[in-house]
């Protein structure tokens, strides 16, 4: 060890592998870890922090505010979180006390864009239910229509919403399944990229790979609800007085009766973007066909759920937060493949006064404008 550094200090909230810990320790840090499944109370948190950490490494678990920015007292120096999203991170108190945080975009783009179209795919071709007809040795017989049928996603209408990493990656995929897409971008219009995956679509039809000739097109909101088979979501939960287009509750009692009766809804975002109450309506009135969900508004899902109503098991797959849970994208300590290696990167790169010292020009501090 290098007697001359300075001797830090880091807690995490959780276990993000044994690897990740490994080099944080090789550069002479001391890294305490709340070594249990379940996240640490709150408290525990502020008393660590106030005891002298200079990292903390979190999850979308932990909520970090002012009362966690105010124990750190000037020798916090970075919040690393464990996820692309920081809804739990609250940026203005972040603000105030000059903290950066950070996140770990990219790595986990096409394991969340994947699991979406697998979602869709699952909850569409009725998989889990046919699953159980065997398991359950309710198989019977084949026959062409009974006990139930799936729908098609081959040709259909696909409405994405979100047009960001995530949203881009599942469409790059789903221009496979020869659908047409409906995009709502929320203002962000790429419009170089939406030809490209034209420009994908046209090569497939020309060379017979697909037997019709397919579309991408920017839409209203409206638009995607009212002409897609399937929607998929890909945007922040951004809420009321943030600044920007609110998504809290986007998909609610009036968008869902805007949607088709043989749609379905894909949720990977954030759960709190569908307002659950609505939706257990719309799947129990038939305004919508189906829904397959990765994220809810309280997390882990509480017992009693309506979403968990029997009568809507055919019809509703329910995951468990569980999209960016591909081995790589997890644990990879490489900062360009796993989360663990690219929050592990921001903490180093903070500690080490990389890039000049300077927050704002490292690449995975969200908060940059703290220090411009
Ligand atoms: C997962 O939900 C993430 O934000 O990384
Ligand atoms: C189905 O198995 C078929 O042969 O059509």
């Amino acid at each position: 060890m290098d007697n001359t550094k300075q001797h830090y200090r880091i807690f995490a909230t959780c276990d993000i592998g044994k690897e990740a810990f490994e080099i944080l320790r090789a550069h002479g840090y001391e890294v305490e870890v709340f070594d249990r499944p379940e996240p640490p109370p709150k408290s525990l948190i502020v008393e660590k922090v106030r005891s002298g950490v200079d990292a903390l490494i979190t999850t979308l678990r932990d909520r970090i505010d002012a009362e966690v920015f105010a124990a750190g007292n000037g020798r916090l120096k970075v919040v690393a979180q464990y996820a692309v999203g920081f809804d739990n991170i609250n940026r203005a108190d972040a603000n105030r006390h000059k903290v950066p945080f950070t996140n770990t975009p990219d790595v986990l783009t096409e394991a969340t864009a994947e699991f979406a179209l697998f979602m869709l795919g699952n909850v569409a071709r009725r998989m889990c239910p046919a699953e159980h007809l065997v398991r359950d040795n309710r198989w019977g017989m084949w026959h062409p229509y009974l006990p139930f049928l799936g729908r098609e996603v081959t040709g259909a209408t696909i409405g994405v919403i979100g047009t960001g990493r995530i949203g881009k990656a599942f469409l790059k995929k789903a221009v496979s399944l020869d659908s047409d897409f409906l995009c709502c971008a929320g203002g962000a219009l790429d419009h170089d990229f939406a030809a490209k995956i034209q420009e994908t679509m046209d090569v497939r039809f020309k060379n017979g790979f697909s037997p019709d000739h397919h579309t991408i097109r920017y839409a209203s909101l409206e638009e995607v609800l009212r002409g897609s088979d399937f929607v998929s979501l890909h945007v922040p939960l951004i809420r009321e007085g943030d600044g920007r287009i609110p998504t809290y509750h986007l998909i609610n009692e009036k968008t869902l009766r805007i949607m088709r009766p043989t749609a379905y809804l894909i949720n990977t975002s954030r759960g709190p973007v569908v307002d659950e109450r609505a939706l257990v309506a719309a799947l129990k009135a038939g305004w919508i066909a189906g829904a397959a969900l990765d994220v809810y508004e309280q997390e882990p899902l509480p017992a009693d759920s309506p979403l968990r109503d029997p009568e809507l098991e055919n019809r509703v797959r329910l995951f468990p937060h569980f999209a960016s849970a591909g081995l790589v994208t997890r644990l990879s300590t490489d900062p360009h493949k796993g989360m663990a290696g690219r929050c592990v990167q921001s903490v180093i790169d903070v500690l080490e006064g990389r890039y000049g010292g300077n927050p704002a020009q490292m690449p995975f501090v969200v908060n940059k404008e703290a220090f411009r």
